[in-house]
């Protein structure tokens, strides 16, 4: 049995983070998955494992149609099973989202909900006892929180999709961990966010995480079967104030 992993959001932040620690599994390749092709092959560069680098758009439904295509045939043909699935592809608009173009919005909830969801399910086909699916949400999905309206939103739906689907697959022996972290310093994610963020919103927050530490605490979460990873002490607390006092408030301490 061939092991694999296929990793989303690879070119980039955490997605590379996680390569680079998949790199030491043993794994027999790693799927790299991201719309930028010269970044996904110099990170294969620089990794032992064999990589197969799939520049692929995942917004676009026909991107999502070859995936599955691919999948299909090397997964079926060569006898190989997904042992991590990780979707780390997302990226979000700081401001108010009547500032926001309305394309930009619908191409989060595109890449954060729409591709997030159909990788998993054309990868959990493949997918048997000890595998795992982690699935990058943010402890923004804890709460509705004004100036990134749609992106937590976008990121609730997929902490409560992961919820569900861990007790769904339980049976099958595959785990899902939903990744929750707080801001994290070292991506690109922060930069491409405030393009949008007309009146200065965001601002420098202590406590930020950083690549390494996020990768290293979920795929330790996801080995144990944990099934929300909140990998930094922020949004350990965030997720239990979030859990204690009224959303209403949190959102208006929050703006
Ligand atoms: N950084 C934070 O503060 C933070 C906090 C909590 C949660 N998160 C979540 O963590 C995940 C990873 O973000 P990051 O911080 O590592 O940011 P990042 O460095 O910007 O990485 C985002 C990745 O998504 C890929 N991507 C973007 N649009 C895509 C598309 N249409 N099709 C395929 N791939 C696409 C990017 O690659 P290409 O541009 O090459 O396509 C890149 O590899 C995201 O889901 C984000 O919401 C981040």
């Amino acid at each position: 049995m061939k092991q694999i992993a296929v990793i989303t959001g690879a070119s980039s932040g955490l997605g590379a983070g996680y390569a680079r620690f998949l790199d030491d599994e043993g794994l027999y390749e790693l799927w790299l998955v991201a719309r930028r092709k010269e970044r996904l092959e110099k990170l294969a560069e620089s990794l032992k494992t064999p990589c197969k680098c799939l520049p692929l758009d995942l917004i676009s439904r026909s991107a999502l149609d070859n995936l599955q295509g691919i999948l299909k045939e090397e997964c079926l043909a060569e006898d190989t099973r997904i042992t991590y699935l990780v979707n780390a592809a997302g990226f979000g608009c700081i401001g108010l989202s009547r500032e926001c173009p309305r394309e930009r919005l619908q191409q989060m909830v595109d890449l954060n909900c729409r591709a997030a969801l159909a990788v998993t399910e054309m990868c959990i086909p493949y997918m048997g006892k000890g595998s795992h699916v982690l699935q990058i949400a943010s402890c923004s999905a804890f709460q509705p929180i004004p100036n990134l309206a749609v992106y937590a939103a976008s990121k609730a739906f997929l902490l409560s999709y992961s919820r569900a689907l861990s007790v769904e697959l339980n049976d099958l022996g595959i785990s899902v961990t939903a990744v929750c972290p707080f801001w994290i310093k070292d991506t690109e994610f922060v930069t491409k966010a405030r393009e949008t963020d007309k009146h200065g919103a965001y601002f420098d927050m202590p406590g930020a995480a950083n690549v390494k530490k996020v990768v290293e605490k979920s795929m330790a979460a996801a080995k144990s079967g944990t099934v929300v990873c909140t990998p930094d002490p922020v949004s350990s607390i965030h997720r239990v104030l979030a859990s204690l006092l009224p959303h209403r408030l949190l959102a208006r301490m929050c703006k």
